[in-house]
């Protein structure tokens, strides 16, 4: 089967990584991948081609995708997804794994996403949902500022702003609704009274009508150690996360995801990819702070290290709507990502730093080094994005895994990397 991937980031370099190991692959492209991608072969031995088409830019996809004929194309990102490429590519007569614009909503309005969990009584936070000023700020008041203000649209992982009290909460409003800060992502605003717990990742892959859970994940999404500085798109991952039992676990994902199909249904929404709901353990039971209508990024590069399924077979059964017989079979090692980022980020950063050392990092047993923001020029490798390098290892247990994470990590140098050096360590207690 011949696949085009779509994304360039960490995330689809997991993907294609354990889509290469499909015997069913015969060829792979990645629009526009990275350096790591490129270097990917197929059980075959033939190499992952990456080209230069950006994972938004859905018209000069579509002439790809019309020209190659892949079989299947995988789709990374939430932009593309938000933008209605499932709808296009289906529209042309070509398979495509993702939700379909209706579906994707879940991710790209927080509106629609907290007004669903309402109407279908899944577990949240108490909210509101405000286009005005006034009316948002009196709700503000009424949790005495303590509350999280988020833009509606997709705001590159930045429209949420935690809030502490009265005054911060009503700059955080005029930041968004009246100087517009995210633009027309900010044009309406969900206020989400402020949880404290246990954050948790978890991911369903879901064919329309079935839901498979998978294990738990722990994002790490603040900038700097002890969850500090500025929100990133995730700074590192583990998987299993220990705050639930298989038994807890089967529990939260009945109580979130029972009740989000039978809204689909009620709503003919066609689910068919990764709902990822983003989860708070409180003292009053799990609650939903977010959906994601896509895979995490870094939570895909513990789970496919994990996954022992043939992954185009599980993709394959989400769009043909044949989930239900399928079994997902998980590795019980724990694996462990620590992202390394350019200095600066999430704030401005420079590209273009030599990057030394993968091939030592490599040598290592039960270590990937997956790669997000590179790119090869002649024989070096540079930096060429915020998040750099997603370094995952795996093992019995998360001190090994971990241990082996942070070895590999110690191997690898370029200029300004900076990294956290707490991952998992919430679960070490
Ligand atoms: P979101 O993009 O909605 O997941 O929000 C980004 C981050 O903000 C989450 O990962 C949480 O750490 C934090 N957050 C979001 N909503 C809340 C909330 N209601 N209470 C506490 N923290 C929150
Ligand atoms: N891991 C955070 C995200 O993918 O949104």
């Amino acid at each position: 089967m011949k696949l085009l991937v779509i994304g360039s980031g960490g995330r689809e370099h997991a993907l294609v990584w354990k889509l290469a190991q499909s015997p069913h692959v015969t060829q792979m492209w990645c629009a526009p991948g990275n350096a790591g991608i490129a270097a990917e072969r197929l059980t075959s031995n033939q190499q992952v081609e990456c080209v230069n088409l950006n994972a938004d830019d859905l018209p000069r996809l579509l002439a790809f995708a019309q020209e190659k004929k892949p079989e299947l194309t995988v789709v990374g990102p939430d932009n593309p997804l938000a933008l209605g490429i499932v709808d296009l590519f289906q529209q042309h007569g070509l398979r495509i794994w993702g939700p379909n614009r209706k579906a994707a909503q879940f991710e790209s309005s927080k509106v629609f996403a907290q007004n669903f969990m309402e109407k279908y009584g899944i577990p949240t936070a108490q909210a509101g949902t405000f286009s005005d000023e006034r009316s948002a700020k009196a709700f503000a008041a009424s949790l005495k500022g303590r509350c999280a203000v988020k833009a509606d649209g997709l705001a590159l992982g930045k429209g949420v702003l935690i809030c502490h009290n009265v005054t911060e909460a009503n700059q955080a409003i005029d930041e968004i609704l009246v100087s517009k800060a995210f633009g027309v992502a900010g044009a309406k605003i969900v206020i989400q009274e402020f949880l404290e717990g246990m954050e948790i990742s978890l991911h369903a892959l879901c064919d329309g009508k079935t839901a498979k859970l998978f294990p738990t994940a722990q994002d790490h999404k603040r900038a700097l150690d002890g969850d500090e500085g500025l929100n990133t798109g995730g700074m590192g991952t583990y998987s299993p996360a220990p705050f639930l039992d298989d038994r807890q676990l089967a529990e939260v994902g009945r109580r979130i995801l029972d009740p989000w199909l039978q809204g689909c249904s009620a709503e003919g929404i066609d689910f068919r990819g990764i709902i990822y709901p983003g989860v708070m353990l409180t003292p009053n039971g799990p609650k939903v702070l977010e959906f994601n209508a896509r895979f995490g990024d870094p939570e895909t590069q513990v789970y496919l290290t994990r996954l022992e399924n043939d992954l185009l077979e599980l993709l394959d059964a989400s769009v043909n709507g044949t989930l239900a017989g399928m079994e997902l079979r998980w590795s019980p090692m724990t694996s462990v990502c620590v992202v390394m980022a350019s200095a600066g980020y999430p704030g401005p950063y420079v590209k273009g730093k030599t990057i030394v050392g993968l091939t030592e990092a490599g040598r290592l047993p039960h270590t990937k080094v997956f790669h997000a923001g590179t790119t090869r020029e002649g024989d070096d490798l540079l930096t060429n994005g915020g998040r750099v390098l997603g370094v995952t290892a795996w093992g019995v247990d998360l001190p090994r895994a971990r241990a082996l994470a942070y070895a590999a990590v110690a191997k690898i140098q370029f200029d300004g990397a900076q990294f956290r050096h707490d991952i998992a360590a919430k679960a070490l207690g």
